[in-house]
């Protein structure tokens, strides 16, 4: 999340005038990062063990507002409205399926004002060929990464089964088609751009800027 939060700030251009929403906020990395420097952040999650979590990171953080919102989408109205900058990371592809998605960004337009930006990063994909996968070695090194990568990689693929299963090596993922979220953009009248940025070792995995 830092590194994702420093490679995206020029773009975002975060400010004190800003009034932010994390969708899919986990345990609000994103938040503790940017909270100095913007507004006020909403985190919005629909589990109760990361509401939870977060509720206590923030409690004297009064900047930060957490929320907690149902899977389906039915509820976002509830996160309030008047959004400068909305981020949703690595979080789409576990939504139950392209409905979701459409009604998400539908949502999300609804509470932002106009001119408004969100990243949707970090989006999923089982695919990975080897020039994905020198671009993330490359990425790691490139971004100091190396002791993270191999402590995380030791803690998911020797001692979280649980994860492994769930993952499926990215099959598990809602798989988003190709030309998915141009054609969105097109239908809901939002200025869609795949960002060439690589912002996770993720390689293979793709990020999108919407303009609202
Ligand atoms: C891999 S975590 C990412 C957390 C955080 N964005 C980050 O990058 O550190 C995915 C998060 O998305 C949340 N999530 C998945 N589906 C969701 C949905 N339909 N509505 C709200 N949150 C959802 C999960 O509960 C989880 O906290």
């Amino acid at each position: 999340m830092d590194t994702f939060v420093r490679l995206s700030s020029d773009l975002m251009g975060y400010c004190q005038d800003d009034k932010v929403l994390d969708f899919g906020c986990g345990v609000g990395h994103f938040a503790e990062n940017v909270a100095n420097n913007v507004g006020s952040v909403v985190c919005a999650d629909m589990s109760d063990y990361y509401v939870s979590v977060c509720n206590l990171k923030f409690a004297s953080k009064s900047n930060v507002i957490v929320r907690q919102v149902k899977p389906d989408m039915s509820d976002i109205s509830t996160l309030g409205s008047g959004f400068t900058k909305i981020i949703c990371f690595s979080v789409v592809h576990y939504f139950a399926d392209l409905d979701h998605v459409t009604a998400f960004v539908r949502g999300m337009q609804q509470i932002s004002v106009s001119g408004s930006k969100m990243i949707i990063g970090d989006i999923g994909h089982k695919g990975r060929t080897i020039q994905d996968i020198l671009k993330s070695l490359a990425f790691v090194l490139r971004e100091g990464m190396v002791v993270d990568v191999i402590g995380l990689l030791c803690k998911i693929w020797l001692a979280d089964a649980r994860y492994r299963k769930v993952k499926q090596r990215g099959h598990s993922y809602l798989q988003i088609p190709d030309g998915f979220w141009e054609s969105l953009g097109v239908e809901l009248g939002i200025k869609v751009t795949t960002l060439p940025t690589q912002f996770t070792v993720n390689a293979n995995y793709k990020n999108v800027l919407m303009v609202f």
